[in-house]
């Protein structure tokens, strides 16, 4: 059953009392429907589950992704997984083309953004940083840089699926505007002249995928990379806004030594991560009957691992895990393991290194030119999709100077 939003199944506020709800529970290992469907909240069995082959990624949500939205390495059964990740692995790992292409949108948005604070005008930060992380993404993997079409078919294929709220979308609701996505890739792909290709395209072409599969992995990385740290932006800013005290004093520390300011910026972000994981919710199915911790779980039964529970776990995280305290994270040794908003073992998220090193750009370039304001930075709750969502953010900005 599919239900939107604001009513049902899907809606919010549904999601929301559920997920408290495993939140509240003193046990562990909770079952969500008995026998069906078990939630692990302690990152030692986490860590075992998504280490051992026996727990396959073949849930419903991904089959459902990977015939109705995209065929890609995210969603692809072993073995054909491990080749994907292997034409993909060096493609998605070059940090100096992503410093060159991040720090040039950077620098282009904080222009635009000295003329609106010179207006007075607010910016939806939201909407606005999965505008420039979907320009980052298309230029360093691909090599694109008119993405205006791309852009618009990406948008409503991206309403389709928000607005179904944490349900899937009827697939016959997606195809059309996934077809046209599709559409627009394909024919990107085959105008543009190979020497100009970007190094996913480059490794997915010489690998000898056909275009289909090419454009369903094209598909795969821009939906994977583009609004995860787009909300992951979006929601260190809201933590940001509610603490103007670390806020202040991140920035100052950024005026006085801005190498030295990497690492409080690197807490920062990792504690944005901990609080609003955009992956908030991971699925595994046991391909046969197993045991953990003391429960007989059999085969077919769904495992569910959530980012966003076992990132407030008291055991790990003390008496206030709802507290945004990016110095958590000075020792960069979490106990016990339990910061994970990129997965763990063989499927562990391929641009971890990317998505961290955007964020890094994106918060150190705007935050040492602005600070932005919001009265509903407090109150924004998150908006449960098969990502995090942040809700629209409309911000005032307050400009620093030319360099702090
Ligand atoms: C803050 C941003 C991001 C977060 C929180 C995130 C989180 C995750 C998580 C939790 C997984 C593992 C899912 C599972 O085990 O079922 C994953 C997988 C993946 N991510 Fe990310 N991701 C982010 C950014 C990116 C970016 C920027 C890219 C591409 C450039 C990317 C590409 C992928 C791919 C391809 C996979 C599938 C890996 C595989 O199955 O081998 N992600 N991501």
């Amino acid at each position: 059953m599919n239900t939107s939003p604001s009513t049902g199944i899907g809606a919010d506020d549904t999601v929301q009392h559920l997920v408290r709800s495993w939140l509240a529970a003193d046990a562990d290992l909770l079952w969500i429907v008995p026998g069906r469907n078990l939630l692990l909240k302690h990152p030692k069995d986490i860590r075992a589950v998504l280490n051992d082959p026996r727990y396959t990624k073949e849930t419903g949500a991904n089959r459902y992704f990977r015939s109705n939205v995209a065929d890609g390495v995210l969603t692809a059964p072993s073995p054909r997984h491990h080749t994907e990740r292997r034409v993909l692995h060096a493609a998605v790992r070059d940090p100096l083309r992503l410093e060159q292409v991040a720090t040039k949108h950077i620098t282009a948005l904080i222009a635009k953004w000295q003329r609106h604070a010179m207006l007075g005008e607010r910016v939806d930060l939201t909407a606005a940083m999965s505008e420039w992380t979907f320009g980052v993404i298309a230029e360093v993997l691909f090599g694109w840089t008119e993405i205006e079409v791309l852009a618009t078919e990406m948008r409503a294929a991206m309403t389709v699926l928000d607005a179904s709220g944490v349900m899937l979308p009827p697939p016959e609701q997606l195809a059309p505007v996934r077809d046209r996505v599709l559409h627009v890739i394909a024919d990107m792909i085959a105008r543009q002249p190979p020497t100009e290709r970007g190094p996913a395209l480059r490794a997915l072409c010489e690998a000898g995928y056909g275009q289909d599969a090419v454009a369903a992995q094209v598909l795969t990385l821009l939906l994977a990379g583009h609004e995860t740290t787009a909300t992951s932006l979006a929601w260190t800013w809201i933590c940001l806004m509610r603490t103007p005290q670390v806020y202040a004093r991140w920035q100052r520390r950024m005026r006085a030594a801005p190498r030295l300011a990497r690492a409080l910026t690197g807490t920062i972000t990792r504690e944005g991560l901990r609080l609003y994981p955009a992956s908030w919710v991971i699925g595994r199915t046991a391909s046969i009957d197993t045991h953990l911790g003391g429960i007989d779980i059999p085969a077919g039964c769904t495992i569910t691992i959530s980012p966003f529970v076992t990132h407030r776990h008291p055991a790990f995280w003390g008496p206030d895990p709802e507290a945004f305290r990016p110095e958590r994270h000075e020792d960069k040794s979490v106990p016990g393991g339990a910061w994970l908003p990129f997965g763990v073992g063989p499927r562990m998220c391929l641009g971890l290194g990317y998505a961290l090193t955007e964020m890094d750009i994106a918060l150190s370039g705007l935050g040492q030119r602005f600070t932005f304001h919001s009265p509903d930075a407090e109150s924004a709750s998150p908006r449960w999709r098969f990502t995090l969502g942040a809700p629209a953010m409309p911000v005032g900005i307050e400009p620093l100077g030319a360099r702090l």
